[in-house]
């Protein structure tokens, strides 16, 4: 047997260093060999061309010989997988999982240890992961740093945000490879930048564009057990090298065999439809591992929340704390306390009114007098209201209203805290009812020196993901790490925030109008956003004149970010009164679907427009977003995505023809028309605009 077997192992040593493989469409093809050294190395083509050079793989080891050379293929294993499957809540009622596999077995000769590099390829990219299969070499160990390369070809088009290690709420720069540089950023972006000391550290998704055409993404799925993954750059070179944030003594990751690295992941189309549309991500997390997943739902929400951050009430009770004097001490103490009891009854009535699902509350609980700034462990309880919340009489007058409550979790931080007081804090929900949290991660992590995006906090969320289902509960984080893909593994984890929200429009000079059409190509990627759209009072000096700041868009825009930003969990934003303003326009929030059968990805360029089409799960509707930039633009749209023979009443909810997002952004006109799936819709989208279309079949 052992003669067997050291012959074989000769055999495949000798004809497996490099075996190619294909995706089903045979559009993209890798190439894995081990170099003379004996490092592993892969590269990409697309089409016949080379999109990703050769590129090495490796892992160092603290105290341990690095697993990066001096290995061997031992063995290959390939399989072709077709595995289809329902999302709990998607943009399609059916993810197509469809792929090639090819494991390769690496034994690192000299010091006997095994490390495997498995590939996935897809017909829209190319995913791989580190495996460490249960040795006794290799036991309990930690990463001192992952040196997974990706060797582009050319000086592509970058949409890039800085490499901080708490935060992704930056806008995008779109550079040249060459030209990324963290030294030239504006620093007056409304974000102090938290923990950038490299110029040349950028994050994941990272989303490109060759100068012939084609995109290119590299992200990462199924981050668990793991720090997130920034990504270090040789501008000139177009090399980016893998960087794990590490915790607070400098390692990266522990581990114990066995165990896995999450999937890199390469995505490549000539199209960048593909891009968009692909579920690559959620398709390398795991299946769910909820039971009973009837207890999660689809939610349209309203919330006490953006009177706090333009300026008009207070999260604190005694008044002192909205966005902008939480920052500057000196400011006078604002107006008054949002989350009272009367104040929630309002929102309560206005959602029942308009068909909301849900009333979010913030500065419902004691701890806001000092919660930011200070860097205190304990701040927050989670479970003591404010003498003017009666959270019993609000539990009752939503009940009886059929209104759901969401409660909010803001952390300051202080992650200990949160968790020592967490299932306290559940309990509390349960007990009134409350079926889902926002959660919250302002500022630096206590304990001190972890960062948002390290191991340890990445265990965090998914560790209250995971309680919050064994307490039949959704949850939504804002400040968390950037999703990867695990909502497919925990469904009750709705959305994120992780990325720049339109709340920066509101206290900073906000989002450029490139912004929402760069999300979809990178953070959507990881799962559903709470970017909380649907702002009507578009310019903040109606709050107070001497304002400046503005929502970077046309009211239009704002409608058609509930079709083109996916997110089973969408707040309406605005405040009730606004709302009551424009009903007309209104009328397409109250009427969109969350939920979806279908999605088609018509048109789509990163950081230039997208347009989507919806069809509702469990109905006949169809919805249509289509966005631009700060140029206007013109399009035609096939409606052939609609039901053959039936005629349909289409609302369409454009900018009017003096429109604007600076200059004139709530100008809009509404129309209906009768189309079929024979009609052609000609879009009409002014400078920062967008188009909203309801499709009602007649
Ligand atoms: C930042 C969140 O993004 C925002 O939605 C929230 O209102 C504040 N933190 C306070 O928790
Ligand atoms: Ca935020």
């Amino acid at each position: 047997m052992k003669l067997f077997f050291s012959i074989l192992l000769i055999f495949v040593i000798n004809t497996l260093h490099s075996q190619n493989i294909q995706s089903p469409s045979k559009n993209i093809e890798l190439q894995f060999s081990v170099s003379n050294d004996g490092k592993p190395t892969y590269s990409i083509s697309f089409k016949g061309k080379n999109i990703v050079k050769q590129s090495t793989l490796g892992m160092q080891l603290k105290e341990m010989p690095a697993l990066e050379s001096g290995f061997s293929i031992i063995n290959t294993e390939t399989k072709s997988v077709n595995e289809p499957w329902k999302p709990v809540l998607g943009e399609v009622a059916v993810i197509q999982n469809i792929y090639n596999q090819i494991t390769y077995f690496l034994d690192q000769i000299e010091t006997g240890r095994k490390m495997n590099v498995i590939f996935k390829i897809y017909d829209e990219g190319v995913a791989f992961r580190y495996e460490f299969p249960r040795q006794e070499k290799l036991n309990y160990f930690i990463i001192s740093d992952e040196k997974t390369q990706f060797n582009l070809t050319g000086n592509h088009k970058t949409f890039w945000i800085p490499g901080d290690f708490d935060s992704q709420e930056y806008v995008y720069n779109e550079t040249k490879i060459s030209e990324i540089d963290n030294s030239k950023l504006d620093m007056n972006n409304g974000i102090a930048l938290k923990s950038i000391k490299d110029n040349y550290r950028i994050q994941s998704p990272l989303m490109m564009k060759s100068t012939d055409g084609i995109y290119i993404n590299i992200f990462e799925a199924a981050v668990v057990n793991y720090p997130i993954m920034h990504l270090n750059v040789l501008p000139n070179e177009f090399q980016f090298t893998s960087i794990l944030v590490p915790n607070a003594i400098g390692n990266k990751a522990y581990l114990q065999t066995p165990a896995f690295s999450p999937w890199r992941t390469i995505m490549i189309s000539d199209d960048a439809r593909d891009i968009v549309a692909s579920k690559m991500i959620l398709n390398l997390n795991e299946p769910c591992k909820i039971e009973d997943t009837s207890f999660i739902k689809p939610m349209k929400y309203i919330g006490i929340w953006w009177e706090m951050h333009v300026g008009k009430a207070t999260w604190d009770y005694t008044g002192s704390q909205t966005a902008s004097t939480a920052q500057n001490k000196d400011l006078k103490p604002a107006v008054k306390h949002g989350a009272t009891t009367e104040n929630t009854k309002r929102y309560i009535d206005f959602a029942a009114k308009h068909g909301f699902d849900g009333v979010l509350v913030e500065g419902w609980n004691v701890g806001w007098e000092d919660w930011f700034g200070y860097g205190k462990e304990y701040v927050f309880d989670f479970i003591t209201p404010y003498p003017d919340f009666n959270i019993q009489e609000i539990a009752d007058y939503a009940k009886s209203k059929g209104i759901k409550m969401i409660m909010h979790h803001e952390t300051s931080g202080s992650v200990a805290n949160y968790e020592r007081h967490l299932d306290r804090a559940l309990n509390l929900m349960e007990k009134y009812g409350y079926p889902a949290a926002k959660s919250g991660y302002v500022g630096k992590i206590i304990p001190r020196g972890e960062y948002h995006d390290g191991q340890t906090m990445v265990n965090h969320y998914n560790f209250v993901a995971q309680r919050f289902a064994d307490y039949k509960m959704m949850i939504n984080s804002h400040e968390s790490s950037r999703p990867t893909g695990y909502s497919r593994t925990y469904p009750n984890y709705l959305a994120a925030e992780a990325a720049r929200g339109n709340e920066f429009n509101a206290w900073s000079n906000g989002n450029p109008p490139m912004h929402e059409t760069i999300l979809p190509f990178t953070r959507l990627l990881g799962g559903p956003m709470d970017y909380t759209p649907g702002i009507f009072e578009i310019k903040m000096s109606v709050y107070d004149s001497s304002k400046k700041e503005q929502v970077h868009t046309t009211l239009a825009k704002q409608l058609a970010l509930f079709v083109t930003m996916y997110s089973p969990l969408q707040m309406a934003a605005d405040l009730p009164e606004n709302y009551e303003k424009y009903p007309d326009a209104f009328q397409f929030i109250k009427d969109v679907a969350v939920d979806w059968q279908d999605s088609k990805y018509l048109e789509a360029e990163p950081g230039d427009y997208i347009t989507v089409a919806r069809k509702e799960k469990n109905g006949e509707r169809w919805f249509l977003g289509a966005i631009t930039d700060e140029n206007a633009r013109k399009t035609e749209i096939k409606l052939d995505f609609l039901s053959p023979n039936k005629k349909y009443k289409a609302t369409i909810y454009q900018d009017s023809k003096t429109a604007d997002w600076k200059n004139n952004p709530i100008s809009y006109e509404i129309k209906t028309i009768e189309v079929s799936n024979k009609s052609i819709l000609k879009l009409n989208l002014k400078n920062g605009g967008g188009t909203a279309v309801s499709f009602e079949m007649k």
